[in-house]
Protein backbone atom coordinates (compact mmCIF):
# COMPACT_ATOMS: atom_id res chain seq x y z
CA UNK A 1 0.00 0.00 0.00
CA UNK A 2 1.16 3.35 -0.55
CA UNK A 3 1.99 5.67 2.38
CA UNK A 4 0.50 8.48 3.38
CA UNK A 5 2.17 11.93 2.63
CA UNK A 6 3.34 14.17 5.10
CA UNK A 7 5.02 17.77 4.49
CA UNK A 8 6.98 19.66 7.12
CA UNK A 9 7.74 23.13 6.57
CA UNK A 10 10.67 24.70 8.30
CA UNK A 11 10.84 28.46 8.32
CA UNK A 12 14.47 30.11 8.86
CA UNK A 13 14.35 32.72 10.93
CA UNK A 14 17.10 32.09 13.78
CA UNK A 15 19.49 29.86 15.15
CA UNK A 16 18.06 26.72 16.31
CA UNK A 17 17.85 25.80 20.05
CA UNK A 18 16.82 22.86 22.67
CA UNK A 19 13.04 24.14 22.45
CA UNK A 20 12.74 23.78 18.39
CA UNK A 21 14.76 20.26 18.63
CA UNK A 22 12.40 18.27 21.32
CA UNK A 23 9.43 20.34 20.01
CA UNK A 24 9.51 20.30 16.48
CA UNK A 25 12.76 18.97 14.97
CA UNK A 26 12.20 15.31 16.85
CA UNK A 27 8.93 14.85 16.64
CA UNK A 28 8.96 15.54 13.05
CA UNK A 29 12.04 13.30 12.24
CA UNK A 30 9.46 10.45 14.11
CA UNK A 31 6.73 10.51 10.79
CA UNK A 32 9.24 9.37 8.37
CA UNK A 33 8.52 5.90 9.89
CA UNK A 34 4.78 6.27 9.27
CA UNK A 35 4.74 8.28 6.17
CA UNK A 36 6.13 9.34 3.00
CA UNK A 37 7.87 12.41 4.35
CA UNK A 38 8.69 15.54 2.85
CA UNK A 39 10.38 18.52 4.71
CA UNK A 40 11.51 21.94 3.38
CA UNK A 41 12.35 25.33 4.10
CA UNK A 42 10.70 27.79 4.08
CA UNK A 43 13.06 30.49 2.82
CA UNK A 44 10.73 32.91 0.70
CA UNK A 45 8.08 32.98 4.01
CA UNK A 46 11.71 34.05 6.20
CA UNK A 47 12.11 37.12 3.74
CA UNK A 48 8.97 38.77 4.72
CA UNK A 49 10.35 39.33 8.52
CA UNK A 50 14.29 38.80 7.07
CA UNK A 51 15.59 41.78 5.03
CA UNK A 52 19.48 41.07 5.83
CA UNK A 53 20.29 39.32 2.94
CA UNK A 54 23.87 37.90 5.07
CA UNK A 55 22.14 36.81 7.82
CA UNK A 56 18.99 35.47 5.76
CA UNK A 57 21.69 33.88 3.85
CA UNK A 58 23.24 32.20 6.88
CA UNK A 59 20.34 31.05 8.49
CA UNK A 60 19.06 29.03 5.72
CA UNK A 61 22.14 27.16 5.72
CA UNK A 62 22.42 26.88 9.31
CA UNK A 63 18.81 25.68 9.72
CA UNK A 64 19.19 23.02 7.01
CA UNK A 65 22.29 21.63 8.56
CA UNK A 66 20.69 21.74 11.68
CA UNK A 67 17.78 19.26 10.51
CA UNK A 68 20.40 16.83 8.84
CA UNK A 69 22.81 16.74 11.97
CA UNK A 70 19.72 15.92 13.94
CA UNK A 71 18.88 13.05 12.02
CA UNK A 72 17.06 13.88 8.94
CA UNK A 73 18.07 11.30 5.57
CA UNK A 74 18.21 12.84 2.56
CA UNK A 75 18.24 9.97 1.09
CA UNK A 76 14.90 8.50 2.67
CA UNK A 77 13.39 11.64 2.67
CA UNK A 78 12.60 14.49 0.29
CA UNK A 79 14.48 17.62 1.68
CA UNK A 80 14.41 21.16 -0.35
CA UNK A 81 14.73 25.00 -0.37
CA UNK A 82 10.98 26.98 -1.12
CA UNK A 83 12.88 28.60 -3.42
CA UNK A 84 13.66 25.89 -5.06
CA UNK A 85 11.01 24.70 -6.94
CA UNK A 86 9.37 27.62 -9.23
CA UNK A 87 6.32 25.22 -9.53
CA UNK A 88 5.39 26.63 -5.83
CA UNK A 89 5.10 30.22 -7.36
CA UNK A 90 3.58 29.60 -9.95
CA UNK A 91 0.33 27.34 -7.98
CA UNK A 92 0.31 30.70 -5.87
CA UNK A 93 -0.65 32.29 -8.49
CA UNK A 94 -3.19 30.13 -9.89
CA UNK A 95 -4.91 29.38 -6.30
CA UNK A 96 -5.17 33.40 -5.90
CA UNK A 97 -7.63 33.52 -8.32
CA UNK A 98 -9.56 30.93 -5.96
CA UNK A 99 -8.75 32.71 -2.25
CA UNK A 100 -11.08 35.49 -1.30
CA UNK A 101 -9.77 38.69 0.17
CA UNK A 102 -11.96 38.47 2.78
CA UNK A 103 -10.05 35.06 4.03
CA UNK A 104 -6.61 36.79 4.08
CA UNK A 105 -8.90 39.51 6.17
CA UNK A 106 -9.26 37.16 8.96
CA UNK A 107 -5.68 35.51 9.25
CA UNK A 108 -4.93 35.79 12.66
CA UNK A 109 -1.15 36.99 11.74
CA UNK A 110 -2.37 39.84 10.03
CA UNK A 111 -5.34 40.48 11.96
CA UNK A 112 -2.59 41.05 15.07
CA UNK A 113 -0.55 43.12 13.16
CA UNK A 114 -3.96 45.19 12.18
CA UNK A 115 -4.71 45.44 15.35
CA UNK A 116 -1.26 46.43 17.26
CA UNK A 117 -1.31 49.63 14.66
CA UNK A 118 -4.68 50.45 15.68
CA UNK A 119 -3.44 50.37 19.34
CA UNK A 120 -0.80 52.81 18.37
CA UNK A 121 -2.45 54.73 16.33
CA UNK A 122 -0.84 54.11 13.43
CA UNK A 123 -2.33 53.37 9.92
CA UNK A 124 -4.14 50.19 9.95
CA UNK A 125 -1.57 48.49 7.63
CA UNK A 126 1.63 50.58 8.77
CA UNK A 127 4.44 48.12 8.25
CA UNK A 128 2.62 45.57 6.77
CA UNK A 129 3.96 44.00 3.20
CA UNK A 130 1.58 42.00 0.77
CA UNK A 131 4.13 39.03 1.73
CA UNK A 132 2.71 38.92 5.20
CA UNK A 133 -1.06 39.43 4.22
CA UNK A 134 -0.55 36.28 1.36
CA UNK A 135 1.57 34.35 3.89
CA UNK A 136 -1.16 31.76 3.88
CA UNK A 137 -1.72 31.44 0.19
CA UNK A 138 1.82 30.52 -0.38
CA UNK A 139 1.38 28.15 2.63
CA UNK A 140 -1.46 27.04 0.65
CA UNK A 141 0.52 26.23 -2.64
CA UNK A 142 3.24 24.62 -0.51
CA UNK A 143 0.78 21.98 1.25
CA UNK A 144 -1.09 21.85 -2.15
CA UNK A 145 1.97 21.15 -5.03
CA UNK A 146 3.12 18.07 -2.94
CA UNK A 147 -0.68 16.16 -2.33
CA UNK A 148 0.24 16.38 1.02
CA UNK A 149 -2.12 14.26 3.16
CA UNK A 150 -1.36 15.46 6.38
CA UNK A 151 0.55 18.48 7.86
CA UNK A 152 2.20 18.50 11.20
CA UNK A 153 1.40 21.77 12.71
CA UNK A 154 1.51 23.38 16.22
CA UNK A 155 -1.69 25.10 17.09
CA UNK A 156 -0.52 28.71 16.03
CA UNK A 157 -0.35 27.17 12.61
CA UNK A 158 -4.06 25.14 12.33
CA UNK A 159 -5.68 28.31 11.06
CA UNK A 160 -3.44 28.28 7.91
CA UNK A 161 -3.85 24.67 7.25
CA UNK A 162 -7.72 25.67 7.31
CA UNK A 163 -7.57 27.98 4.59
CA UNK A 164 -5.30 25.47 2.29
CA UNK A 165 -8.38 23.50 2.71
CA UNK A 166 -10.83 25.96 1.36
CA UNK A 167 -8.62 27.00 -1.05
CA UNK A 168 -8.36 23.27 -2.28
CA UNK A 169 -12.05 22.20 -1.89
CA UNK A 170 -12.89 26.17 -4.38
CA UNK A 171 -10.88 24.88 -6.71
CA UNK A 172 -12.51 21.12 -6.79
CA UNK A 173 -15.99 22.62 -6.65
CA UNK A 174 -15.45 24.62 -9.87
CA UNK A 175 -14.13 22.42 -11.73
CA UNK A 176 -16.45 19.62 -10.03
CA UNK A 177 -13.51 17.47 -10.03
CA UNK A 178 -10.57 16.59 -7.46
CA UNK A 179 -7.85 18.75 -9.07
CA UNK A 180 -6.24 19.30 -5.79
CA UNK A 181 -5.61 17.10 -2.54
CA UNK A 182 -7.17 18.65 0.04
CA UNK A 183 -4.64 18.22 3.15
CA UNK A 184 -5.74 17.85 7.02
CA UNK A 185 -3.69 19.41 9.98
CA UNK A 186 -2.29 16.94 12.28
CA UNK A 187 -1.84 18.81 15.39
CA UNK A 188 0.84 18.26 18.03
CA UNK A 189 -0.68 18.37 21.07
CA UNK A 190 1.37 16.34 23.72
CA UNK A 191 4.54 18.02 22.69
CA UNK A 192 5.67 19.57 26.04
CA UNK A 193 7.12 23.24 26.16
CA UNK A 194 10.52 23.50 26.62
CA UNK A 195 11.54 25.65 29.81
CA UNK A 196 14.06 28.33 28.73
CA UNK A 197 17.06 29.86 31.23
CA UNK A 198 14.20 31.69 33.24
CA UNK A 199 11.63 29.21 33.43
CA UNK A 200 9.57 30.88 30.77
CA UNK A 201 8.88 28.80 27.32
CA UNK A 202 12.07 28.43 25.64
CA UNK A 203 11.88 31.46 23.02
CA UNK A 204 14.33 33.76 20.79
CA UNK A 205 12.21 36.56 21.37
CA UNK A 206 12.63 35.93 25.31
CA UNK A 207 16.31 35.92 24.84
CA UNK A 208 16.70 32.57 26.98
CA UNK A 209 17.48 29.89 25.00
CA UNK A 210 19.95 26.85 25.27
CA UNK A 211 21.14 26.85 21.69
CA UNK A 212 21.43 23.38 20.33
CA UNK A 213 24.86 24.06 18.49
CA UNK A 214 26.84 26.08 20.73
CA UNK A 215 30.54 25.17 21.45
CA UNK A 216 30.96 23.21 24.74
CA UNK A 217 32.19 26.08 26.51
CA UNK A 218 29.31 28.53 25.80
CA UNK A 219 26.69 25.72 26.36
CA UNK A 220 28.31 25.18 29.80
CA UNK A 221 27.91 29.12 30.46
CA UNK A 222 24.86 29.23 29.46
CA UNK A 223 23.29 26.48 31.30
CA UNK A 224 25.62 27.98 34.58
CA UNK A 225 23.45 30.97 33.87
CA UNK A 226 20.25 29.39 35.00
CA UNK A 227 17.77 31.48 37.49
CA UNK A 228 17.47 30.00 40.79
CA UNK A 229 15.81 30.79 44.00
CA UNK A 230 17.31 31.56 46.76
CA UNK A 231 17.09 28.55 48.76
CA UNK A 232 20.71 27.31 50.67
CA UNK A 233 23.00 24.20 49.64
CA UNK A 234 21.64 22.79 52.33
CA UNK A 235 17.75 23.08 51.86
CA UNK A 236 15.89 20.30 49.95
CA UNK A 237 14.66 21.20 46.96
CA UNK A 238 11.43 19.96 44.61
CA UNK A 239 12.81 19.01 41.33
CA UNK A 240 9.51 18.97 39.83
CA UNK A 241 9.26 22.66 39.53
CA UNK A 242 12.61 23.22 38.77
CA UNK A 243 13.47 24.36 35.08
CA UNK A 244 16.97 22.18 35.85
CA UNK A 245 15.23 19.08 36.41
CA UNK A 246 12.53 19.70 33.86
CA UNK A 247 15.36 20.33 31.23
CA UNK A 248 17.13 17.04 32.79
CA UNK A 249 14.61 14.70 31.98
CA UNK A 250 14.81 15.57 28.25
CA UNK A 251 18.13 14.13 28.36
CA UNK A 252 18.97 11.62 30.79
CA UNK A 253 17.88 8.16 31.41
CA UNK A 254 15.48 6.46 33.56
CA UNK A 255 18.22 5.93 36.46
CA UNK A 256 19.86 9.47 36.42
CA UNK A 257 16.71 11.19 36.63
CA UNK A 258 15.50 9.10 39.78
CA UNK A 259 19.36 9.72 40.88
CA UNK A 260 19.14 13.46 40.37
CA UNK A 261 15.76 13.97 41.76
CA UNK A 262 16.86 12.39 45.21
CA UNK A 263 19.67 14.34 45.67
CA UNK A 264 17.49 17.22 45.34
CA UNK A 265 15.34 16.07 47.84
CA UNK A 266 17.95 15.17 50.32
CA UNK A 267 19.27 18.53 50.39
CA UNK A 268 22.87 18.89 50.52
CA UNK A 269 23.05 19.79 46.36
CA UNK A 270 23.54 23.58 45.64
CA UNK A 271 22.33 25.05 42.46
CA UNK A 272 25.69 25.13 40.88
CA UNK A 273 26.58 21.86 41.23
CA UNK A 274 22.89 20.64 39.58
CA UNK A 275 23.80 22.98 37.28
CA UNK A 276 26.86 21.19 36.58
CA UNK A 277 24.99 17.95 36.61
CA UNK A 278 22.69 19.35 33.68
CA UNK A 279 25.56 20.46 31.46
CA UNK A 280 27.15 17.07 31.86
CA UNK A 281 24.11 15.41 30.74
CA UNK A 282 22.78 17.95 27.91
CA UNK A 283 26.69 18.12 26.34
CA UNK A 284 26.93 14.34 26.47
CA UNK A 285 23.89 13.61 24.41
CA UNK A 286 24.75 17.20 22.69
CA UNK A 287 28.26 16.63 21.36
CA UNK A 288 27.76 14.20 18.28
CA UNK A 289 24.97 16.56 17.07
CA UNK A 290 26.74 19.50 17.25
CA UNK A 291 30.10 17.19 15.95
CA UNK A 292 27.52 15.97 12.15
CA UNK A 293 26.65 19.79 12.48
CA UNK A 294 29.85 21.71 12.36
CA UNK A 295 31.10 19.02 9.79
CA UNK A 296 28.16 19.67 7.28
CA UNK A 297 28.27 23.76 8.34
CA UNK A 298 32.09 23.58 6.50
CA UNK A 299 31.04 22.18 3.35
CA UNK A 300 28.70 24.20 2.28
CA UNK A 301 28.68 23.03 -1.76
CA UNK A 302 28.02 19.64 -0.53
CA UNK A 303 25.17 20.90 1.83
CA UNK A 304 23.57 22.83 -1.50
CA UNK A 305 24.20 19.73 -3.21
CA UNK A 306 22.03 17.77 -0.74
CA UNK A 307 19.22 20.37 -0.74
CA UNK A 308 19.07 20.53 -4.66
CA UNK A 309 19.10 16.94 -4.45
CA UNK A 310 16.25 17.09 -3.22
CA UNK A 311 14.71 19.60 -5.39
CA UNK A 312 15.34 17.28 -8.02
CA UNK A 313 13.24 14.58 -6.43
CA UNK A 314 10.55 17.49 -5.54
CA UNK A 315 10.01 18.88 -8.92
CA UNK A 316 8.39 16.68 -11.00
CA UNK A 317 5.93 16.04 -8.08
CA UNK A 318 5.27 19.74 -8.18
CA UNK A 319 5.24 19.95 -11.86
CA UNK A 320 2.29 16.99 -12.35
CA UNK A 321 0.24 19.09 -9.70
CA UNK A 322 0.78 22.45 -11.89
CA UNK A 323 0.10 20.03 -15.17
CA UNK A 324 -3.11 18.73 -13.62
CA UNK A 325 -4.68 22.00 -12.60
CA UNK A 326 -3.36 23.93 -15.36
CA UNK A 327 -5.21 21.44 -17.67
CA UNK A 328 -8.39 21.63 -15.63
CA UNK A 329 -8.24 25.42 -15.71
CA UNK A 330 -8.21 25.35 -19.40
CA UNK A 331 -4.20 26.82 -19.54
CA UNK A 332 -3.04 23.95 -21.23
P1 LIG B 1 10.92 30.71 18.86
O1 LIG B 1 9.82 30.73 19.90
O2 LIG B 1 12.27 30.52 19.48
O3 LIG B 1 10.86 31.88 17.90
P2 LIG B 1 9.85 29.26 16.64
O4 LIG B 1 8.56 29.98 16.79
O5 LIG B 1 10.75 29.55 15.50
O6 LIG B 1 10.66 29.40 18.02
O7 LIG B 1 9.52 27.70 16.69
C1 LIG B 1 9.84 26.77 15.71
C2 LIG B 1 9.29 25.42 16.15
O8 LIG B 1 9.83 25.01 17.43
C3 LIG B 1 7.77 25.44 16.37
O9 LIG B 1 7.26 24.21 15.89
C4 LIG B 1 7.59 25.54 17.87
O10 LIG B 1 6.39 24.96 18.31
C5 LIG B 1 8.80 24.79 18.39
N1 LIG B 1 9.22 25.35 19.67
C6 LIG B 1 9.82 26.56 19.86
N2 LIG B 1 10.09 26.78 21.17
C7 LIG B 1 9.64 25.68 21.84
C8 LIG B 1 9.62 25.31 23.24
N3 LIG B 1 10.14 26.08 24.17
N4 LIG B 1 9.09 24.11 23.56
C9 LIG B 1 8.58 23.29 22.60
N5 LIG B 1 8.56 23.59 21.28
C10 LIG B 1 9.08 24.76 20.89
N1 LIG C 1 4.15 28.97 8.48
C1 LIG C 1 4.98 27.92 9.03
C2 LIG C 1 5.62 28.45 10.35
O1 LIG C 1 5.61 29.62 10.59
C3 LIG C 1 6.08 27.54 8.07
C4 LIG C 1 5.51 26.97 6.80
C5 LIG C 1 5.53 27.54 5.56
C6 LIG C 1 4.83 25.72 6.65
N2 LIG C 1 4.95 26.73 4.64
C7 LIG C 1 4.49 25.61 5.27
C8 LIG C 1 4.50 24.71 7.54
C9 LIG C 1 3.80 24.49 4.81
C10 LIG C 1 3.81 23.60 7.06
C11 LIG C 1 3.47 23.49 5.70
O2 LIG C 1 6.13 27.65 11.11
Amino acid sequence: MMKKISLTGIKPTGDLHIGNFFGAIKPALELAKEYDARYFIADYHALNSMKNPKELNAVIRKVAAGWLASGLDPEKVIFYRQSSIPEVFELTTMIMAFTSKGLMNRAHAYKAAVQENNQKGDDPDAGINMGLFTYPVLMAADIILFDSDVVPVGQDQVQHIEMAQDIAQSVNANYGKPVLKVPSAAVQESVAVVPGLDGRKMSKSYGNVIPLFAPENILQKTIMRMVTNSQSVEEPKDPDTSQIFLLYKLFADNEEQSAFAARFRAGGMGWGDAKEELFRVVNCKLSPIRERFDSIIADIPALDKILEQGAAKARPIAAATVKRFRKAAGID
